[in-house]
């Protein structure tokens, strides 16, 4: 059976359709109260994007966890980790399965949303530790927490969904961001590839990764700080805020939610101006 979900947001109605096995007994206020038990890790939602994913999760029940360094994001467990440093990733890892395993849950997602721009400027230029925990956070982590959740949903019977957070910035060069521009590429191809591999599974994990578009964040204010010579695009940022062209991050957080509802094949790389 499949039943029509209606999840209201200030950026009007968007409508997705439930695979239900009768697990879904009340629908109000765009939340939905399920029977079914629902595990969902989001990076970094102490902020911007993933705080906005945090406050508009479309179940009422869902376990929440934070995975970032300052935390405070209401109704969510926090696990403190600063995602740049290597030793930081076992944790998370841990985290996966140690709540799959208490909680035998019979939907899991995770967001892989934490991501950096610092340290903005030319590669021969900036500050040889900051690029390094740039490409740590932004291409490493991405990979090694995604490997790390497949690893704990396997074999599991349960729904399943990983949901990366990529940018326009994986196709387009943006000077003065090569790191950031690299490590979103990386996410789409990893994303392709793992695809492949888990159309082989049975039921296997839906992976995608998603740019959700200029958001009205503090990233974006770091970019709009920026001068022209290091950051040229940054002209075109200061532009866009001045038009009121920035998303406001909680219309595209409630867009990412409705992905887990659509006909989406894993492996698929999409921009949320690609959802209707
Ligand atoms: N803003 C845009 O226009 C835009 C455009 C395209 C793509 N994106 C992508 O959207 C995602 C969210 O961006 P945003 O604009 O919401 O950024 P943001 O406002 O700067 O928030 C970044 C989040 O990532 C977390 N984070 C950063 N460094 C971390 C670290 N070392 N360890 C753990 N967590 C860390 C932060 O948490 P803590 O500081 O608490 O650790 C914060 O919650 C990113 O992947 C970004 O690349 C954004």
């Amino acid at each position: 059976m499949r039943r029509r979900l209606l999840v209201q947001g200030d950026g009007g109605a968007l409508q997705g359709v439930l695979h239900d096995a009768g697990f879904w007994p009340a629908l109000g206020d765009g939340k939905v109260t399920s029977l079914r038990r629902i595990l969902i890790w989001i990076s970094g939602a102490s902020a911007g994007l993933g705080a906005a994913l945090a406050a508009t999760i479309p179940f009422e029940n869902a376990e929440l966890v934070d995975l970032s360094r300052r935390g405070g994001t209401p109704g969510a467990h926090h696990v403190a980790v600063d995602l740049a440093d290597p030793e930081s990733w076992p944790v998370v890892e841990n985290d996966f399965q140690q709540r799959i395993e208490t909680s035998d849950p019979d939907l899991v997602v995770f967001i892989h949303n934490a991501g950096t721009l610092t340290p903005l400027g030319s590669a021969d230029r900036v500050d040889t530790a900051e690029y390094t925990r740039n490409v740590l956070l932004n291409s490493a982590s991405a990979q090694v927490l995604g490997h790390s959740f497949l690893r704990a949903v396997a074999g599991r019977e349960c729904e399943q969904h990983l949901i990366m957070i990529s940018s326009g910035a994986a196709i387009r060069p943006h000077e003065g961001e090569a790191s950031y521009c690299a490590g979103k590429a990386g996410i789409d191809q990893w994303v392709r590839t793992v695809g492949l591999e888990q159309r082989r599974r049975s039921p296997g994990c839906r992976v995608i990764s998603v740019s959700p578009g200029a958001l009205d964040t503090d990233m974006q204010a770091e970019l709009r700080a920026c001068s022209p010579d290091e950051v040229p695009e940054s002209t075109r940022f200061r532009e866009m805020e001045a038009l009121g062209r920035l998303s406001k991050p909680e219309n595209v957080a409630r867009i990412i939610w409705s992905l887990l509802d659509r006909d989406l094949e894993t492996g698929s790389v999409l921009h949320v101006h690609d959802v209707t």
